[in-house]
């Protein structure tokens, strides 16, 4: 098994990307601690522990400075150390720049990056003195591209931009010290976040809804949370240990498209 003996955490982990990277790194040999501001966090970890992998579970809301640092602490004295950190709790509500406040825009600095820097710098010490450590950023397509046509993802596209500016300064900064960091530029990920923006309110026809925008993909489908877990999987393994400060991005060929020639039905 690739990670055995491995401790990741994972932020944002009670659904969505962050459930099916969980689900894959325990799957694969580590110990994964998963947090989230959500308590139903719990039957996330629950549900990977019947599976009979080592799974547990931490509520973190990676906006609380002090519960940040609570919780790494606790995972410290439990396991010891911190081997993989999984930066994936991110949220993305469409609001156009005129329609903004300035609370929204702290909300979404203070989730989608300023956790980031807060769950780094409490694993980064004990990496450092250990020569080891993966760090892997969730960022996205949207930030280097734009996704949504109809606007709004001025604030989601600089959080996101800033993920991939943290990412760079952080793996030069520790790469002499055996620490990798990287990120990860998912385009479109069929999770329940996303469900919203692209299914349909109606139940009956939701997944056929989604079924159909999958077909505007090049490879014919939106991806699922567990190929982007595959992807972390080889980022937080020791075959990766040459590459940091990369982004990588998987979207199924997306961004290839100067025009769109779909819908690409599986031939
Ligand atoms: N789904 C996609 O298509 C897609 C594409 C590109 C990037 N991403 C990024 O991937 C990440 C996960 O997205 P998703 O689609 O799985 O979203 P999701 O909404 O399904 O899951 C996000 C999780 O983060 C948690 N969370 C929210 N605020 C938090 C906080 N303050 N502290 C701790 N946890 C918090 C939520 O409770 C939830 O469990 C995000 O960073 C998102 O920007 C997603």
């Amino acid at each position: 098994m690739r990670l055995e003996g491995k401790i990741a955490v994972v932020t944002g982990a009670m659904q969505g990307i962050g459930a099916g990277v969980s689900r894959v790194l325990a799957r694969n040999g580590a110990t994964v601690i998963l947090t989230d501001v959500s308590p139903r966090v719990e039957e996330t970890a629950r549900s990977i522990a019947e599976e009979g992998y080592a799974a547990e579970h931490h509520v973190m809301d990676v906006t609380d400075p002090e519960q940040v640092s609570e919780v790494f602490e606790e995972i410290t004295v439990r396991h010891g150390r911190v081997d993989v950190l999984v930066n994936n709790a991110g949220i993305y509500p469409r609001r156009k720049l005129v329609e903004m406040d300035e609370e929204f825009l702290h909300r979404m600095f203070e989730i989608n990056l300023f956790g980031m820097f807060r769950c780094a710098r409490a694993v980064l010490p004990g990496m450092m003195e250990r020569r080891y450590g993966k760090i892997v950023n969730m960022s996205s397509v949207t930030g280097s591209m734009v996704g949504a046509p109809g606007g709004g993802q001025t604030a989601y596209g600089a959080t996101k931009a800033a993920v991939i500016g943290f990412t760079k300064a952080l793996a030069l900064e520790t790469a002499q010290y055996g620490i990798n960091v990287n990120t990860i530029l998912p385009g479109y990920i069929h999770s329940p976040s996303a469900y919203g923006l692209r299914g349909s309110e109606e139940a009956g026809d939701a997944e056929e809804k989604m079924r159909e925008f999958g077909y505007k993909i090049p490879v014919g489908r939106q991806g699922s949370p567990e190929d982007v877990g595959n992807l972390v999987l080889f980022l937080a393994s020791d075959e990766s240990s040459y590459l940091t400060g990369s982004e990588i991005v998987i979207d199924g060929g997306n961004i290839l498209q100067e025009e769109y020639l779909g819908p690409y039905k599986p031939k």
